[in-house]
């Protein structure tokens, strides 16, 4: 199997399980518990059909919008992940030159391998910096200070992270950054050499937005479940999050969010967005899908902040459905990991091209001229 076998993101999946020692594939892969929400996510869009219409002259159409105060090409683009580097060598660049060629907006996690200075100056695309509240207010106000310097168009405070989900790939596999090498796991890494030659040849494997704030992480290895756990702060509530909200002169995300009340309190404390999200259903499992979740929240909220659907995306068509619910854009993180894994930036690179071609075909068979087109008068419920 090869990159041009790769036709969607399931595809890129198999791919990237051929590619990763498995302990790294179920890091990117499970999710907490039983992983049900990370099945719902995706499986929400199926309980909604598209209603097409037709006749429609859809010689030319227009899938570009706006978020966080950025054009972007299209209503959809790269959630900030974790530790890109053990997934590909290429990690984080890869995915801000991808995002960058096709105009969309390049998630950056206090968690990466490259530090906010080397993201900012790497593309002129637009950027997200996506912040863990952590016990240090240094390492916090350091993290915010740098992703101005380093003019991030937007921060996205993680709110769904206040103690570690329970990750039983990860326990099993022992999986933690940075990786430890056991008797156990040895295996797993010993018959993917690529992978290991990568890791033990390139440049270290740090996370260079912490290291100078903490060990942890980046030469004391840790899971991210005990990471969350231990290292940030779990009496992060609205105040604070709205002194948090002062500290960004700029628009700004909760990430996060599920409940109808918490986006009200979103606009209240000033967020400009707000990423309906469970996190991959990596922390809270039996949570509710951001599909699900969707049109309450824009009921709600939908005039005054943009609202974008994170979680469970892998066709175009889930982004139409979420759309035409109200969303104003649409988000992933597996989506392009599995092609960062798979084959670094020319993966990314494929797996993006081949969800706008996907967002293309669906609304040229919508009926859809743009993005103003999809209404929920396109949807129905089984
Ligand atoms: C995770 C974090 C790091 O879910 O986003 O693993």
């Amino acid at each position: 199997m090869k990159l041009t076998d790769c036709h969607n993101i399931d595809d890129f999946r198999a791919l990237a399980w051929r590619r990763l020692p498995w302990p790294v594939f179920d890091y990117i892969d499970g999710a907490a518990d039983d992983e049900v929400t990370r099945r719902r996510n995706r499986d929400a869009f199926d309980a909604c059909d598209l209603i097409p219409r037709v006749l429609a002259g859809v010689d030319r159409i227009d899938m570009k919008t706006t978020i966080f105060g950025r054009d972007i090409a299209m209503p959809l683009f790269l959630s900030p992940t974790a530790l890109q580097r053990l997934f590909h060598w290429q990690g984080e660049r890869a995915v801000l030159r991808a995002a960058a060629d096709a105009g969309t907006v390049a998630g950056i996690s206090s968690l990466a391998t490259i530090g906010l200075a080397e993201a900012g100056a790497l593309t002129g695309g637009p950027k997200l910096f996506q912040l863990y509240v952590h016990k240090d207010e240094g390492l916090n106000r350091a993290m915010l200070e740098a992703a101005r310097a380093a003019k991030f168009d937007a921060v996205a405070l993680t709110v769904d992270t206040i103690v570690g989900g329970n990750r039983e790939r990860c326990l099993r596999s022992g999986f933690t950054s940075p990786p430890r090498f056991t008797a156990r796991n040895m295996l797993s890494y010993a018959i993917k050499p690529g992978w290991g030659l990568n890791y033990l040849l390139r440049e270290k494997f740090s996370l260079p937005n912490l290291s100078a704030h903490v060990a942890e992480g980046s030469s004391v290895p840790k899971s991210v479940a005990d990471y969350f756990t231990s290292m940030l702060d779990q009496s992060l509530d609205w105040r604070r999050a709205a002194t948090i909200r002062r500290q960004w002169d700029g628009p700004f995300c909760l990430k996060g969010i599920v409940a109808v009340e918490d986006a009200k309190r979103a606009v209240d404390i000033g967020a400009t967005a707000i990423m309906v999200s469970n996190h991959g259903g990596r922390q809270l499992d039996g949570s509710i899908a951001p599909f699900d979740a969707l049109a309450d929240i824009v009921d709600a909220v939908g005039d005054k902040v943009e609202v974008i659907c994170d979680g469970g995306i892998t066709r175009g068509t889930h982004v139409l459905k979420a759309l035409s619910v109200g969303a104003k854009a649409c988000s992933g993180g597996r989506l392009y990991l599995y092609a960062l894994a798979a084959a670094g930036e020319a993966g990314v690179n494929r797996a993006i091209a081949l969800l706008r071609a996907e967002i293309e075909r669906g609304m040229k068979l919508m009926g859809a001229k743009s993005l103003a087109d999809l209404s929920r008068a396109n949807l129905r419920w089984r």
